[in-house]
């Protein structure tokens, strides 16, 4: 899913095509470029351990173990804080450790707004309370082809959106990630339309599948992978997992998505993983797991089928992508 703007992509990564002409269908195939790219790779031996032992911070205590974890191993801490996306701070999966481990996560509040009967600001660490922390061993299917299986600590997020009692015209919830530019270098620039956003449908949104992240490993999450609050939803791609959320809101409509307004024909509102739909220009039909050499079929709604297939009942996954 790397995008660069355009001047910043060597002439060896892309083929423009005649249809490329607009700045947005440029980029769309930036993205396919980076997908290739990315297929291929695996970490580097020299990751940056200093910033990971950073990361590594505060122990969490209280955490219940989950039925809804899986029994595969997780992939180590060290994988899972020094492959990221986070495109505020870099378009290379490398360097989003180290560029954020400055970035300040307290004080933080949560914005709940739009329809429901109880607007809220809520602070992080009253979020933290709302419900027992549970650690919820989730398999993680990047849009690009790579996955990895990785022991959050987290809330249901069913949990907050009752907090706000939701109106029943209520049909969507909106994320937003924060404005931050002095702490983001890249929101500076025009690599993505900012801040990020994402959403989800209310019955989506309230599955107790889906989970706000706040730890990673026992440990307070590191902020590569969206401290101090992330989404996770196992059974969509990974870019749906918006990190450090500042708002969520409530709608009527289905809200806009950074990905869908960066490339609507490759990247839909459901994004759920389907090994049958292929990207526009690639095969989502398998995966490579981080640490791993070999590819693995990827699985229908990312192994969740028999917990999430009923949402999706009466619906075309071929439009509804
Ligand atoms: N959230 C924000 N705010 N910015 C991003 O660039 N990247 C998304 C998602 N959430 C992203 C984001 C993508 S493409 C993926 S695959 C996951 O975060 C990566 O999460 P991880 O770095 O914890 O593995």
């Amino acid at each position: 899913m790397l995008i660069k703007k355009p001047s910043d992509i060597p002439s060896s990564e892309i083929t423009p095509k005649p249809s490329y002409l607009s700045r947005r269908k440029f980029m769309a195939g930036a993205i396919a470029a980076g997908a290739a790219l990315a297929g291929g790779f695996y970490l580097r031996e020299h990751m940056d351990s200093e910033a990971t032992v950073q990361a590594a911070g505060v122990k969490l205590s209280g955490i219940v173990k989950s039925p809804f974890s899986t029994s595969e191993t997780p992939n180590s801490f060290k994988d899972i804080t020094n492959y990221n996306n986070y495109y505020e701070f870099s378009t290379d999966k490398y360097e989003p450790n180290g560029l954020s481990k400055d970035f300040r996560t307290r004080p933080w509040t949560v914005s709940i707004e739009g329809m429901v009967k109880k607007p809220k600001k809520l602070d992080i660490d009253t979020i933290l309370k709302l419900s027992p922390l549970e650690e919820r061993i989730y398999r993680h299917r990047c849009v690009e082809g790579w996955s990895m299986v990785i022991p959050w600590v987290g809330i249901p997020l069913s949990a907050l959106i009752k907090q706000a009692e939701p109106l029943p015209s209520a049909k969507f919830v909106a994320f937003q990630t924060i404005s931050a530019p002095d702490q983001m270098p890249n929101q500076k620039r025009d690599v993505l339309d900012w801040p990020y956003v994402e959403g989800l449908r209310m019955d989506e949104a309230m599955h107790p599948l889906a989970i706000l992240a706040v730890g990673l490993y026992d440990e307070v999450l590191p902020n590569v992978d969206g401290a101090p609050l992330r989404l996770v939803v196992p059974w969509k791609y990974g870019f749906k997992s918006i990190k450090a959320i500042v708002k969520i809101s409530f709608t009527d409509s289905m809200p806009p998505t950074t990905w869908n307004r960066m490339a609507a024909n490759e990247y839909g509102f459901y994004s759920n993983v389907n090994p049958q739909k292929d990207h526009p220009r690639w095969s989502q039909a398998s995966e490579r797991r981080i640490g791993e050499f070999r590819k693995r079929p990827t699985l229908m709604f990312n192994g969740y089928a028999d917990q999430v297939a009923g949402l999706y009942s009466g619906l075309d996954l071929n439009k509804n992508y």
